[in-house]
């Protein structure tokens, strides 16, 4: 049997590793779509499965759409989606500069729509697929930067509906909403202090008392693409440590 493929967005980063390093140990054959160091971050997992390194901008269509057809060229399909790339620029309501804000919808939710969008037709000629889609607890409780909470609530619309679209192409579509993560998302925004001191908040805003990390995220996506998922659609997964129900944490 020709092993599937899966496609990870933000490839490169903490949890992308993570999420391509389970699913290589899954047995799938994994295309890294980052926009800097997807290369690098295809040659670091090497030894690990078939991997490729595509660069790529999520927020561009010229860009998703040839990223979707080197995917396509090179493996003849694409069987998992992973929208997982994402940024947070820091911004309050009150002083929000108007391209901050498209900046971070660009990226987290016109990125996963698009990809969605320019995989249809290879889900369309293979019967079926998967999307995960990686949104956050914000947006339940909110967050500290308001374009991010929007982008995190949008993209579980995006799922809602899209998983009426594509249910009879055989696709499902769900999102893995993770808490705090210690990934480079968070070490480039704050220093150590800073850092330490939100570890420590969400640590005791957890039930269980402790932090969620880059492969329980990547455990979760792999259920959601795998065959035992394959009647779960439509629906946020929380890997969050139950820090979902606490009040906002700054
Ligand atoms: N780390 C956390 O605390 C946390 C919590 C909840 C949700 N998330 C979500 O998890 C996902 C992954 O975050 P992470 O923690 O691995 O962060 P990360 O910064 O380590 O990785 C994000 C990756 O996305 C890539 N990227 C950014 N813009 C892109 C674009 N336009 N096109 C292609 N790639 C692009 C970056 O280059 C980077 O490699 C994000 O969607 C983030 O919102 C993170």
């Amino acid at each position: 049997m020709t092993a599937p493929v899966a496609i990870v967005t933000g490839g490169a980063g903490g949890m992308g590793t993570a999420i391509a390093t389970v699913l290589l140990d899954d047995g799938f054959r994994v295309a890294l779509l980052d926009r800097r160091g997807a290369q690098e971050a295809a040659g670091r997992l090497a030894g690990t499965g078939e991997v490729l390194g595509v660069e790529a901008d999520v927020s561009d269509e010229e860009s998703v759409r040839a990223a979707i057809d080197h995917v396509d060229m090179v493996w003849g399909r694409v069987d998992a989606l992973v929208n997982n790339a994402g940024i947070e620029p820091p911004h309050a309501v009150r002083s929000m500069e108007p391209d901050t804000w498209r900046a971070t919808l660009d990226v987290n939710l016109t990125g996963p729509a698009l990809m969605i969008k320019h995989c249809v037709p290879l889900w369309r000629r293979q019967g079926g697929g998967r999307v995960v889609s990686i949104g956050s607890r914000v947006w339940l409780g909110g967050g500290v930067t308001p374009a991010y909470a929007a982008s995190k609530a949008g993209i579980v619309g995006l799922t809602r509906t899209a998983c009426h679209e594509l249910g009879p192409l055989g696709v499902t579509v769900n999102v893995v909403a993770p808490s705090f993560v210690d990934t480079s998302f968070n070490t480039q925004k704050a220093d150590a202090g800073v850092l330490e001191a939100r570890v420590d908040r969400f640590t005791e805003a957890s039930p269980l008392g402790r932090l969620v990390e880059p492969v329980d995220v990547a455990h979760a996506v792999a259920f959601l693409v795998s065959e035992r998922a394959r009647n779960i659609t439509g629906e946020v997964i929380h890997v969050a440590a139950g820090t979902q129900l606490a009040p906002t944490i700054q």
